[in-house]
C-alpha cells in the first residue's frame, strides 16, 4: 500500500500531536456544558473522532451519521443524502460535529443547517483537514487541524474508491495508484 503513497503530507507524529492539542482546546472550552454530542460523519471521521475523543477529558457522548454527496467521486455536488442519521434527539444539547475534511464545504454547510434546525443548544465544527483554497460556501470552523493545498489526500480514515483509509498518516496518491483503482 505504501508503495502508492507519492508524498507524505501529515506524519502520524504530527497528528498525533494536534489531536492532543485540539482535545485540551475542546475540554476547556466545553467544561461548563453539559451534554456534549460529538457527530461524527462516516466514514472519514471514524479514525479522528476515535483518537479525539480519548483526548476529551469530559463525559462527551457520540452517534453518527452517513451523508453522501451526489455527483463524481472526487467532487462534491452540493446535494447531500442521508443514509443514516442520529439515532438520537439533540433538541437543547451542546453539538460539535466532527469531520474529516472540508473542500467545497457544501456537505458541512448542509449537515450544519440541518442539524441547526433540530434547535441543538450550540453547535460547532471540528475538522481535521481543510482545503481553503476549493470552498464555494462560508463555514466557520471552530477547531481545525490542518489546512493543506489542492490535492486529493487519502489515509487516516479518507479513502480513493474505499481504499487506503487505514494508513495512518495523510498521503498524497501515486498518479499510477489512481488509475489502478478506476
Ligand atoms: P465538500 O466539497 O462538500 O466535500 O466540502 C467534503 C467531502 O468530500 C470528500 N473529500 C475528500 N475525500 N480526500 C478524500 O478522501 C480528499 O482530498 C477529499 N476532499 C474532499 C470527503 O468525503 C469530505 O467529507
Ligand atoms: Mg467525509
Amino acid at each position: 500500500m505504501l508503495e502508492d503513497i507519492k508524498e507524505i503530507l501529515i506524519t502520524e507524529e504530527e497528528i498525533k500531536n494536534k489531536l492532543k492539542e485540539l482535545g485540551e482546546k475542546i475540554t476547556k472550552d466545553y467544561r461548563d456544558k453539559k451534554d456534549v454530542l460529538l457527530v461524527g460523519v462516516l466514514k472519514g471521521a471514524v479514525l479522528f473522532i476515535a483518537d479525539l475523543i480519548r483526548h476529551i477529558d469530559l463525559p462527551v457522548q457520540v452517534d453518527f451519521m452517513a451523508v453522501s454527496s451526489y455527483g463524481a467521486s472526487t467532487e462534491s455536488s452540493g446535494v447531500v443524502r442521508i443514509l443514516k442519521d442520529l439515532d438520537e434527539n439533540i433538541e437543547g444539547r451542546n453539538i460539535l460535529i466532527v469531520e474529516d475534511i472540508i473542500d467545497s464545504g457544501l456537505t458541512l454547510s448542509y449537515l450544519y443547517n440541518m442539524l441547526k434546525s433540530r434547535k441543538p443548544a450550540s453547535i460547532k465544527i471540528c475538522a481535521l483537514l481543510d482545503k481553503p483554497s476549493r470552498r464555494k460556501v462560508k463555514i466557520k470552523v471552530d477547531y481545525l487541524g490542518f489546512e493543506i493545498p489542492d490535492y486529493f489526500v487519502v489515509g487516516y480514515g479518507l479513502d480513493y474508491n474505499e481504499k487506503y483509509r487505514n494508513l495512518p498518516f495523510i498521503g498524497i496518491l501515486k498518479e499510477e495508484a489512481v488509475k489502478a483503482a478506476n
